[in-house]
């Protein structure tokens, strides 16, 4: 076994010292300083917005610095170029690889400079041959020759880790990139993260999951408000420690849930099937109450939600809203009648980015904001305003550019999208994912709040403790069947872990 490299004293493989990057009037990164060490993984963590990714796009040559110190290997460097850091032996995952779908795992790892035999022909043997000693030394089993589209985000971000192996990149940065993976997923990212550690490579990892911070690295640094605030070894602190450092307070992570007068049955699915997807799906959702559904990543959650709200369809089955049969296949008319989906996919599936925060928010209303076919741009900040700072959005302007906010803070964007149409029914998936220690418990105060106030809460989330503490009834899914439904009372984690994973041991 390798021990881990001490980052305090080993020397840096890379080193950033107060560094500034300003866009315009917003500061996103004040004082950015972090020292990553070969043989050690390194967390970065810090609430929405307090300039991680930042810090990252400048080490990847995304962004350049305004001033401060950015070194690798002792020299001073300058990335103009995201090919320049590369060369310079850094990758980069983020939490949604780009690769190009039609070409196959072994052609994206060579992308760009695929190896030629002696007639100047690209050598496929010798590149297939590369990609499965790759895979084989990071014990992931991976077909090299099929085409990436369709691949599981976890599968394509080993397809990156792959690539940056073969350009041997001596520093590899992960910014979030276990949002979108399931469990096994994880574990699997976490023991090829931990052979490249053990080869002496220098990594970072970024995440709002501090049992994952604390499973996988050895030294954590954390930020507030764009400046460096302390890097100290993970052995040495506490999840209450760093909570207060990168919030400056004492939080609680679960808001507990408020009492709530649970009324009539305001949404009914009955038998509800998509072939390969979902089977025989029924169940019942009252007015005030927050049913929790509970599963693994991939049991078939998410896509009965879609089918409920319209925009995927479904052979068989109903949906019943307000005791009326709502129409298959139609999201406008389920808005019409009362229902929002806030998506998983937030940045994909529910936001113009090039579009101001305030038109982002007001998306789903505007047909109720128009007067004589005008949008009144007051009545549309007003109502933007509300839930802004509701969610705490953190935007220098509601009419800032909604790509340029933080990922966390887009993600509060898309909940106020659909809080802002006064839902009836409101379905939301993975609600806190991406959102900091700071505001998950902010979000639980207001579901907790729009339940008492009688609206009928379907809340989708991988979190045990978060599905546990915040719902009246738990249903679980596993392989696109509901294998179980709980009370509060009976909901043990235990229990619903049975219920997921039929798998005694898992849930012992
Ligand atoms: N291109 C840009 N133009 C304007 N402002 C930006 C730009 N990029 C980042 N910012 C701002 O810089 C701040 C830091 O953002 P950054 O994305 O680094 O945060 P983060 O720590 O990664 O947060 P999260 O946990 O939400 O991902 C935010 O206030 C953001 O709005
Ligand atoms: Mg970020």
């Amino acid at each position: 076994m390798v021990l881990a490299a001490d980052p305090q004293t080993s020397p840096p493989a890379l080193e950033l010292t107060r560094v500034v990057k300003s866009f315009g009037p917003v500061i996103a990164l004040r004082s950015g300083s972090l020292r990553l060490a070969a043989g050690s993984i390194h967390a970065l963590v810090g609430e929405n917005g307090a300039g991680k990714s930042t810090l990252v796009k400048i080490i990847a040559g995304l962004y350049r610095r305004d001033s401060g110190e950015f070194t690798l290997g002792g020299r001073s460097v300058d990335f103009t170029s995201t090919a320049q850091s590369k060369a310079a032996g850094i990758a980069v995952i983020y939490q949604e690889p780009t690769l190009f779908p039609d070409l196959s795992v072994t052609e994206n790892i060579f992308m760009g400079r695929q190896p030629t035999n002696r007639v100047g022909r690209i050598d496929r043997r010798a590149m297939r041959e590369e990609a499965v000693r790759i895979f084989e030394r990071l014990g992931v089993r991976l077909d090299p020759d099929r085409v990436t589209e369709g691949l599981s985000i976890a599968d394509q971000q080993i397809i990156e880790i792959a690539k940056a192996i073969s350009l041997d990149a001596r520093v590899l940065i992960m910014d979030e990139p276990t949002a979108a993976l399931s469990g096994v997923e994880v574990e699997r990212l976490f023991a090829v993260a931990r052979s490249l550690r053990d080869e002496g490579r220098a990594l970072l990892f970024i995440s709002h999951r501090f049992d994952e911070v604390f499973a996988l690295c050895d030294t954590v640094t954390v930020m507030r408000d764009g400046a460096y605030v302390d890097t100290t070894p993970l052995a040495d602190t506490t999840v209450d420690d760093l909570v207060r450092q990168m919030v400056g307070r004492d939080v609680t992570e679960l808001f507990p849930k408020l009492p709530a007068d649970v009324g009539d049955v305001v949404l009914s699915v009955e038998g509800l099937t998509r072939r390969g997807v979902f089977t025989d799906i029924s169940f019942d959702l009252r007015a005030g109450e927050i049913v929790g559904l509970a599963g693994l990543v991939g049991a078939g959650r998410s896509e009965v939600a879609r089918a409920i709200f319209g925009v995927d369809s479904y052979e068989s089955g109903s949906v019943t809203l307000h005791g009326a049969h709502l129409p298959k296949g139609n999201p406008q008319k389920a808005t019409a009648r009362g229902v929002a989906l806030v998506p998983e996919d937030r940045r994909k599936q529910g936001l113009v980015l090039d579009d101001g925060v305030s038109r982002n928010v007001t998306l789903a209303i505007r047909s109720k904001l128009a007067k004589w076919g005008l949008i009144w741009t007051g009545l549309e900040n007003a109502a933007a305003r509300v839930w802004a700072s509701r969610l705490e959005v953190k935007t220098n302007a509601l009419d800032a550019e909604t790509g340029t906010l933080s990922g966390g803070n887009q993600q509060k964007v898309v909940l106020g999208k659909w809080l802002a149409t006064e839902p009836t029914v409101l379905i939301v998936d993975e609600p806190t994912r991406g959102i900091d220690v700071g505001t998950k418990s902010e979000v639980h105060r207001l579901l907790s709040e729009l339940a008492q106030q009688g609206i009928a809460i379907l809340m989708i989330s991988s979190e045990l403790p978060e599905v546990l503490g915040m719902a009246d009834r738990v249903l679980v899914m596993r392989e696109g069947r509901l294998t179980g439904q709980f009370s509060r009372a009976e909901a043990t984690p235990e229990a619903v872990m049975f219920a997921a994973t039929a798998d005694a041991e898992a849930a012992a």
